[in-house]
């Protein structure tokens, strides 16, 4: 048997909403992006949304609107994709990265306030995995500093915090629909907001600046004159064919996110025996949107003394269950040992120790909705098989 980490799933209203853009020849940006971003609103409660080509676009326009500066300091989890840190770096700002919590995987807000500086701007917390970061304490620091707060909700379509749905709780929230993620577009992200005003500059910065979209050119008089461009913009338009795609996937998110959950609880009961494995944190205060289902290789309490020992053991682990057909995967990493952040601001890993640990030991189960019973059996079985060698 042969268990992907994910697979994305499509049925027939994909197919169906796929083909109409082909049988109309509107390809590009058009009714279907308006029409997905008027089903994600509905479905998150955001006043805006804006889809983009990516998560990381979308968080780049975030940056612009929240007018972020050269020198600019903006706080950042030490263990997320690198696309967190990198869009602050994309206009000159700097990531000033936070440990986090070794239970959630989220910022360890603890640690805020003492990285605040008179050039810090804005935080940007994510909501790793699914699970949404303690936002009452981020914006609580944030409203004491006068600070902005944007939600790289990359991960997190579908998970609630206190009842509020991720990416509709600080200025801006950012959603990705990369094909690892519960729903998918190809490639694809949406930036949603409360405020107006953002909505309509982001509306013109994904498009070059133009004041004027080409479907309201070319569906509206003077359509033969070009816009005006105000703004320095880019070309971040989401097509149609994503568009309908994205469409389609949104009818069947409930679905997908039940599936997923109900999923997850079956993991964790079943692998409560396994003491060497911890599973993911369940939210007592909101709704995990488990975009993935990453555990804590933990044999024993890791440290910075052992970790490289039991990343060792962790990778045999992975390697043996890859050679039975079973994907597994590494959570994701720690910018902060990444060549680029540790030599551009001399991070060492002793400074963010569960950053660390998270990069060397998580591991991320097979998750995706259509996954049958017989599969996830077959996983824990594989996991119960290698028990005695994690145990060594
Ligand atoms: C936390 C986080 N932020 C941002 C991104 C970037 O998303 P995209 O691939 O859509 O640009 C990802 C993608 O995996 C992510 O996990």
């Amino acid at each position: 048997m042969k268990i992907p980490i994910t697979k994305p799933y499509f049925g027939e209203e994909e197919r169906r909403l796929l083909l109409q853009p082909l049988e109309t020849g509107w390809v590009v940006q058009g009714p279907f992006v308006r029409q997905f971003e008027e089903k994600f609103c509905a479905f998150t409660g955001s006043p805006h949304a804006v889809a983009t080509t990516s998560c990381t676009t979308a968080l780049h326009l975030a940056m612009r609107l929240v007018d972020l500066r050269p020198g600019d300091e903006v706080i950042v989890p030490a263990f997320t994709w690198i696309a967190t840190p990198n869009v602050v770096e994309y206009l000159g700002g700097r990531p000033v990265f936070v440990d986090i919590d070794l239970r959630t995987f989220n910022l360890d807000v603890r640690q805020v306030s003492s990285r605040i500086t008179s050039r810090t701007v804005g935080i940007l917390p994510v909501h790793l995995f699914g699970l949404c970061a303690e936002m009452d304490s981020i914006q609580e620091t944030a409203r004491r500093n006068s600070l902005w707060v944007v939600e790289d909700a990359a991960c997190a379509v579908g998970a609630r915090y206190r009842g509020k749905h991720a990416g509709t709780m600080g200025e801006i929230g950012a959603f990705s629909f990369h094909p690892r993620k519960s729903i998918t577009t190809g490639e694809g992200g949406i930036l949603t907001t409360g405020r107006k005003d953002f909505d309509a500059l982001a509306r013109t910065l994904r498009d070059h600046g133009a004041s004027r979209s080409d479907l309201d050119r070319h569906s509206g008089r003077a359509g033969f004159l070009l816009a005006d461009y105000e703004h320095l913009g880019y070309n971040y338009r989401m097509t149609d064919l994503q568009g309908a795609l994205g469409c389609a996937q949104m009818d069947r998110l409930e679905w997908v996110l039940a599936q997923r959950s109900r999923l997850a609880d079956g993991y964790r009961r079943s692998l409560e025996k396994l003491s060497w494995l911890e599973t993911p944190a369940v939210p007592d205060d909101g709704v995990h949107g488990y975009q993935a289902y990453v555990c804590l290789f933990r044999p024993e309490e890791p440290s910075l003394a052992n970790a490289e020992r039991l990343h060792a053991r962790r990778n045999d682990l992975m390697a043996r269950l890859e050679a039975r057909g079973v994907a597994t995967r590494q959570g994701t990493h720690a910018p902060v040992l990444l060549d680029f952040y540790a030599g551009k601001y001399a991070l060492r890993p002793e400074q963010f120790p569960n950053a660390y640990l998270a990069d060397r030991l998580t591991l991320a189960l097979p998750l995706y909705a259509q996954m049958t019973d017989e599969e996830q059996t077959a996983v824990v079985a594989e996991l119960e098989a290698a028990c005695g060698d994690a145990r060594e």
